[in-house]
């Protein structure tokens, strides 16, 4: 009996601690996604026609297909594609491949082959040891539909007929079913560029890599995604360990590729911006607000007008003292920044310095876009959640009446000046290929979700 309760606490304690270093980003991949990627390796890459006039070119230590000679492949029409999900495995694709063959014929004289042949094959996908998505050829198989020559039949009795077709079936695979790994090698470097590491500005770096391997049912590929952060100098930012991770994900809409952002990746990824957000606030910057001098201070607090002299002009020095959260809700999304606020006379000839610091911890309401590859975020100062003095050179005072004006400050000169250092975005990782055009922001529990609509090539 102790032990089973022990197995239970043990099993229960594991389950906790998984789901506090869930993944960053959740990407639901559309077999739309795929057969873009697929269609497009095949057609640019002109693999098939690669590989046919390879295995065609007279070699010193192979042999010709037995009967024909001087074979040459004229015609290869553009394949036809169809790919499914194959669940727990990975993809199942069926090719149909159309070319025309000529050659010398055991009778005599030359022929001419119309081949259609149904290649289908299953590919594994896998993780390979940098958490990269991987895929590897399962089995090719390849099915001769027909083969017409330009002989009477007369002229190719029913025997030859099938030896011509056997013939066929024992060459096809050795020129065909290579193109399943060359298409497969195409598509895992588009893995590898999903999954490298990509520059954050000057702020650092960010890279997507799975946490789980993957996982393919019959709708999608589901990637659960590491968000790894470092920051300039190399170190690797977590993600918060109190937010939580997200929980229960949305259906999957047809016809689109979904890319789920976890709040808790979104929280890194500011922290790891948050050095660009210092400003110095001084009084020429903010038009249309009282002037940033001594007296204004004076005016609002009466204590400091005794020890302030007046007219001196003020620098507010705004700071991230800690990471700033984003939190998400699928009514609104905000980003709580956690300040100081250091008020300094910036005049030459005052030795006052700093004057004292105010913490200052702001709810900024975010608004979220796709552009470019990159999501934007846009802020806009929702309230002032507290402002306390922390420290201060002039003695104690009831900071209360600075709220109003700070606020204003804030929202005249500080946000902005963050929503031009956030303009660089947060990278997406890549769709092997699929563009985020058009694409849905929706907001859920602790997450936003993107959909990626698989538009036509
Ligand atoms: C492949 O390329 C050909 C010609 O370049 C084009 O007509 C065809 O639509 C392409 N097919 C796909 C699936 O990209
Ligand atoms: C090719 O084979 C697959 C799997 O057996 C089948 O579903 C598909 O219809 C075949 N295609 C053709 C053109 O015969
Ligand atoms: C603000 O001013 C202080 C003191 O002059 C300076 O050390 C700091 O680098 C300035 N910060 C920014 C963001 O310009």
């Amino acid at each position: 009996m102790p032990r089973i309760w022990c197995i239970l606490l043990l099993g229960g304690w594991l389950a906790v601690s998984q789901s506090a270093s869930g993944p960053g980003a959740v990407l639901r991949m559309d077999i739309g996604t795929i057969d873009r990627a697929v269609s497009t390796a095949l057609n640019k890459s002109n693999v098939l026609q690669k590989l046919v006039e390879e295995a065609t070119k007279k070699k010193p230590n192979t042999k010709p297909i037995k009967g024909i000679s001087r074979l040459k492949v004229i015609d290869l029409r553009p394949p036809v594609i169809s790919l499914t999900l194959s669940p727990g495995v990975g993809l199942f694709m069926a090719v149909l491949v159309q070319m025309t063959i000529t050659g010398r014929s055991f009778i005599g004289g030359n022929m001419e082959i119309k081949v259609a042949a149904n290649l289908t094959a299953s590919a594994r996908l896998a993780q390979d040891t940098q958490g990269c998505p991987w895929f590897s050829t399962e089995s090719c198989h390849i099915a001769l539909l027909s083969a017409k020559t330009n002989l009477p039949s007369s002229m190719l009795p029913q025997v030859m007929s099938k030896f011509l077709d056997s013939t066929l079936q024992k060459v096809l695979p050795g020129m065909l079913c290579p193109a399943v790994d060359a298409v497969l090698n195409l598509m895992n470097a588009k893995f590898t560029t999903m999954t490298s590491v990509i520059p954050l500005g000057t702020a650092g770096t960010l890279r997507y890599a799975l946490l789980n391997p993957p996982v393919t049912s019959e709708t999608c590929i589901q990637l659960d995604l590491r968000t790894i952060l470092h920051e300039k100098e190399g170190e690797e930012v977590d993600l918060p360990a109190d937010q939580p991770s997200l929980t229960s994900l949305p259906p999957k809409r047809e016809a689109a590729t979904q890319l789920i952002l976890s709040a808790g990746f979104l929280s890194a990824e500011l922290s790891v911006m948050q050095a660009s957000f210092s400003l110095n606030i001084s009084n020429n910057m903010i038009l249309g607000l009282p002037p940033l001098v001594t007296t204004t201070l004076g005016a609002l607090i009466p204590e400091l007008s005794m020890v302030l002299p007046p007219s001196h002009p003020l620098v507010i020095e705004m700071r991230e003292a800690n990471p700033p959260l984003v939190t998400i809700a699928p009514d609104k999304s905000i980003v709580h920044l956690f300040s100081t606020a250091e008020f300094r006379v910036s005049s030459p000839d005052s030795d006052l310095g700093s004057l004292f610091v105010l913490d200052v911890h702001s709810d900024l309401r975010a608004q979220f876009a796709v552009v470019e590859e990159r999501l934007q975020l846009s802020l806009a100062l929702d309230s002032l959640s507290q402002v306390a003095l922390a420290s201060s050179s002039i003695g104690t005072f009831d900071e209360l009446p600075l709220k109003g004006v700070l606020a204003d400050i804030i929202h005249v000169a500080y946000v902005p000046s963050i929503n031009r250092a956030l303009r660089g975005g947060v990278p997406l990782p890549p769709l092997l290929g699929t563009p985020y055009r058009q694409v849905e922001v929706g907001r859920l529990q602790n997450g936003l979700v993107l959909d990626v609509p698989v538009s036509e090539i």
